[in-house]
């Protein structure tokens, strides 16, 4: 103290700044706080005085303290909110047979006239950030006609050893052998389909599942069996244990964290029990791992493979939701199935582009992905929640919305009798585009729900645009 009780007033002045900044939303639930030292940096005052107002705000459950981590904003959305409801598709294998829905969405997404809510890729301002481009330049500057060539058949090998530490990070013990690189998770997925089933066989699926992956299954004749899935826990161990018994399923195909569309994440103890109901009946998992890097908790979590080593697990992932759509940098590790995988890629895409490949190993090997990585958790998480905070008040009263904890879509469930196919047409004509329900199911179902992307980062554009919708589908319902 200096005795002048100019200490007070300075950190009383640093306290209600930070409590304007979360008031106003420019900090949002969930976020990290500035450091400590950012905050005294930036108010002009010591250290110690910026932890007082931390403490402050801290005592009126405006931010918390995680340990070894720092302050983060208190999370106090309603959480006693109604979530859309465990889906119940039928208990029976059908043929998968889409409409033009899914490319008419994709070229209206890609178009910039359109506000950005229906496809789930990143903000092109976020991947300019992240700096990846300059690691591509410099090796098409220092090894430019190196690497135009065929890469060896699993792809780069620097890439795979740093793919292979990665995952070792999250206890899954991957050698780099055992790892294929791939044009983005779109073919690993192809690839790991193909290696563990046959035309006509059925794959037990989430649902609702990307519709990406149901493309996939239509493309190689294969049929789904949709499981019942709730919007946090994932699927139902049960009806996945009935369906085996019932016979018939020949793979199963799961998200690991964050599925798309309902983010859900299974907790460990289910993953191990899932991985184990299908070890017992000798059936293959393949997980698609892509938005595990976007975690807004403090750890990442954890794909099957790494809960239950040494069973039929092929995992799959990409850098498309994180830095690079564009680059189609994937990867399929397949520990038991190398082989078929393999011969499987050869008749597809023989080998992937070097040039990308050794840009993204270069990124990775220089921690330049990690501070990437956690700058687009921020943005994701703060959109996330902004976006929901819109629709929470304009959409119409009983929507219900999920409450992912990492990747960035929000799925929501409208009053039912409101179609998301003709709210859809409304939306395109004021330049607005989404992803209506029926996309994401083999079955014709979820006609009263609909996805949004919250891949940009959030401004005022983007929250009229929420807000249109809703009010959209409140005319609607008049
Ligand atoms: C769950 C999921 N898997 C796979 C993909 C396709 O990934 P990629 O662009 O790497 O092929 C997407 C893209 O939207 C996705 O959401």
């Amino acid at each position: 103290m200096d005795g002048t009780g100019l200490e007070t007033y300075r950190y009383e002045a640093l306290a209600a700044e930070l409590e304007g900044m979360v008031e106003r939303g420019i900090l949002c639930p969930g976020m990290r706080a500035p450091s400590l030292r950012r905050a005294a940096r930036g108010a002009g005052v010591s250290l110690s005085t910026a932890l007082l107002a931390y403490r402050l705000l801290e005592d009126r459950g405006v931010l918390e303290a995680r340990p070894k981590s720092g302050f983060y904003v208190t999370d106090r959305r309603d959480r006693t909110r109604p979530r859309p409801a465990p889906s119940r598709p039928p208990e029976e294998a059908r043929t998968v047979t889409l409409d033009g829905g899914v490319a008419d969405m994709l070229d209206l997404a890609s178009n910039p006239a359109f506000a950005p809510l229906g496809c789930a890729i990143p903000d092109a301002r976020l991947l300019a950030a992240g700096g990846l481009d300059r690691f591509l330049a410099r090796a098409a500057r220092v090894h430019g006609q190196g690497y135009n060539i065929y890469t060896e058949r699993r792809g780069d090998a620097a890439l795979r050893r740093e793919l292979s530490r990665r995952a070792l990070r999250h206890g899954h013990g991957l050698a780099p052998d055992d790892i294929v690189l791939t044009c983005g998770c779109t073919e690993a997925l192809f690839l790991a389909l193909k290696a563990s089933t046959r035309p006509g066989d059925v794959v037990a699926i989430e649902s609702p599942t990307y519709f990406g992956l149901l493309q996939i299954l239509e493309g190689l004749s294969l049929r789904a069996y949709e499981l019942p899935t709730h919007p946090e826990r994932g699927i139902d161990p049960e009806a996945l244990s009935r369906a085996l018994v019932r016979g018939g399923i020949a793979a199963c195909l799961l998200s690991s964290s964050f599925n798309n569309p309902l983010g859900c994440l299974t907790p460990d103890a289910i993953k191990r029990e899932i991985a184990g109901i299908l070890s017992h009946h000798g059936i293959p998992l393949i997980e698609d791992d892509i938005y595990g890097d976007i975690h807004f908790g403090m750890e990442r979590p954890r794909p099957f493979a790494a809960l239950a080593p040494g069973a039929d697990i092929l995992t799959c992932g990409s850098f498309s939701k994180t830095v690079a759509p564009g680059y189609r940098v994937g990867w399929l590790a397949a520990p038991g199935r190398i082989e078929a995988v393999l011969r499987a890629k050869f008749g597809v895409t023989l080998c992937g582009p070097a040039l990308p490949q050794k840009a993204c190993a270069d990124f990775l090997s220089t921690g330049g992905y990690d501070n990437h990585l956690r700058r687009v958790r921020r943005v994701f998480a703060e959109t996330v929640a902004r976006m929901s905070q819109a629709i929470d008040r304009s959409f119409p009263e009983d929507t219900k919305v999920t409450d992912p904890k990492g990747g960035f879509v929000l799925w929501l469930e409208l009053p039912r009798g409101l179609d998301s196919r003709v709210l859809y047409q409304a939306a395109i004509r004021e330049r607005i585009c989404f992803a209506p329900g029926p996309l994401f199911t083999a079955t014709d179902r979820y006609r009263n729900c609909l996805r949004l992307s919250c891949g940009h980062t959030w401004d005022r554009g983007l929250e009229r645009s929420v807000e249109r919708l809703g009010e959209l589908a409140r005319e609607m319902m008049e």
